[in-house]
């Protein structure tokens, strides 16, 4: 059942999901716009701020002199109380955008939930339905939210970076953008392999979920059965494969990142020969060079976040699919738009419209199959008159519970009609009808 299925990871980006998210989250664009603004105004002045030392070294440090100073300090200032105000902005909104997205999600899948008929939740397990509204939820908002932080903060930074090195020094600029792409290659190689054990750990934690499930709740089944010894073997193999595939995620973590500053090293390491060479010959000032150095030791950050940016939106992307669906879900029990119009729907019922209870009910010619099931009533007739008292006998599966099911209106007849007062119900609203009715259920439930 595609319900069940186990965290899917895609191996490519499908923006539709997401655009279908979206239409849920509207009312966050704007303050997606502007975290987005916030992160991009951040990575220009993360540029600026080597051009303003490369300026400060060159005008006051190697003449010696304190000339035009206070300007200088007072731009500098300037630019570092622009920095923080934004970092406090994309701080703020970006939670703002990431609980509030995660609150929609909630309520409108638990509205949601609400409005569905029983027949969903007969095909639809309620493991499948909790992790969609906690855990899916969650991770969908944080790749919302911070996802476009550290998106956009990469995406610019890395463009003005390049463009800021080039104008000072191109060729300089073009022998260290070697190092980019082998950082590229190796960023996207350990993502990718990264992203294959999570999923590795994950699977293996929904297993032992599940045989904590069953060990806990089946504990007294398992004692019948005298199977504690195997339950604990099983369990054992679950965690300790856990255990290896956990540590392999974090050593290939441990291995990645060494791998990348070495990289970057050989980048700095050919600035600083060249450079101190430059400056010695006298054709590059000091300055230029520690710009040069702060871009080249940062240049790793844009290039790392991008590559996990992508694996985290692989990783999310079923997650979000799922949430998407289960919001996208239409009841297949549905009031029609006129009967909607006079007694209202679920949440706004217009009681004042609402005709009298008297209890007759009829079921004329009344043909019904649970969806992909056998006929469990055919052609089946029955009146029962307001007041009488009536037991319906049968063996088990006769299709006792089916037919108070269907006077209830969880189930439509798939043909006949079934008459309240004379009046076919599907002419009355679910709400009118389910709140004249007593239902006591073969299971039942309390509600804290
Ligand atoms: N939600 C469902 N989805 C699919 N098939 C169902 C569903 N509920 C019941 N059935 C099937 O419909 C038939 C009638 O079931 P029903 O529950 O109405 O029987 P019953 O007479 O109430 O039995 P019991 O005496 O055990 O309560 C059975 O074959 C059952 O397997
Ligand atoms: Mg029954």
């Amino acid at each position: 059942m595609q319900f069940q299925q186990e965290q899917d990871y895609s191996a490519s980006i499908n923006l539709g999901v997401w655009k279908r998210l979206l239409v849920y989250l509207k009312q966050f664009r704007g303050q997606l716009v502007l975290v987005g603004a916030m992160m991009a105004l951040l990575a220009i002045v993360d540029v600026l701020l080597p051009l303003m030392s490369r300026y400060g070294i060159d005008h006051f440090v190697t003449p010696h002199t304190t000339e035009g100073l206070g300007n200088f300090v007072i731009l500098y200032a300037s630019m570092l109380m622009l920095q923080v105000v934004a970092i406090f902005l994309f701080i703020y909104f970006a939670s703002r955008v990431e609980y509030g997205i995660c609150y929609t999600l909630r309520h409108d899948g638990f509205q949601k939930l609400q409005s569905l008929p029983f027949s969903f939740f007969d095909r639809t397990p309620v493991g499948f339905l909790m992790s969609r509204m906690t855990s899916d939820a969650q991770h969908v908002s944080e790749a919302f939210s911070w996802g476009l932080v550290d998106f956009m903060w990469a995406l610019v930074y890395l463009l003005a970076s390049v463009v800021s090195m080039l104008l000072i020094d191109w060729k300089l600029t073009l022998m260290i953008l070697l190092v980019v792409p082998p950082l590229a290659v190796v960023s996207a190689f350990f993502q990718r392999k990264i992203l294959a054990n999570q999923r590795e750990v994950r699977k293996t934690n929904s297993k032992i979920t599940g045989a904590f499930n069953e060990g806990i709740m089946g504990a007294k089944t398992s004692k019948t059965l005298v199977r504690e010894d195997r339950n604990v073997q099983e369990f054992s193999e679950l965690s300790a494969h856990m255990k290896r595939v956990s540590v392999r995620s974090a050593s290939l973590s441990a291995i990645y990142l060494p791998i990348v500053i070495s990289i970057g090293s050989i980048a700095t390491a050919y600035l600083l020969t060249q450079g101190s060479h430059n400056v010695l010959t006298g054709t590059m000032s000091l300055g230029t060079v520690t710009a040069f150095f702060s871009y080249t030791v940062q240049f790793f950050q844009p290039i790392h976040n991008i590559a996990s940016i992508f694996a985290e939106m692989q990783r999310m992307q079923a997650g979000a699919e799922r949430v998407v669906t289960l919001l996208e879900t239409e009841p297949d029990i549905v009031d029609t738009p006129e009967v909607e119009a006079l007694f209202g729907d679920n949440f706004h019922p217009k009681r004042e419209n609402w005709p009298d209870i008297k209890g007759d009910v009829v079921f004329e010619n009344v043909t019904f199959a649970y969806k992909g099931g056998e006929e469990v009533l055919k052609d089946f007739s029955l009146t029962v008159k307001a007041g009488e008292t009536i037991a319906l006998v049968g063996p088990t599966g006769a299709g006792k519970s089916t037919i108070v099911n269907l006077i209830c209106r969880f189930y439509e007849p798939t043909s006949g009609r079934i008459l309240i007062d004379g009046v076919d119900y599907k002419e009355r609203s679910q709400l009118w009808l389910q709140s004249n009715l007593g239902y006591v259920l073969q299971e039942p439930h309390l509600f804290s």
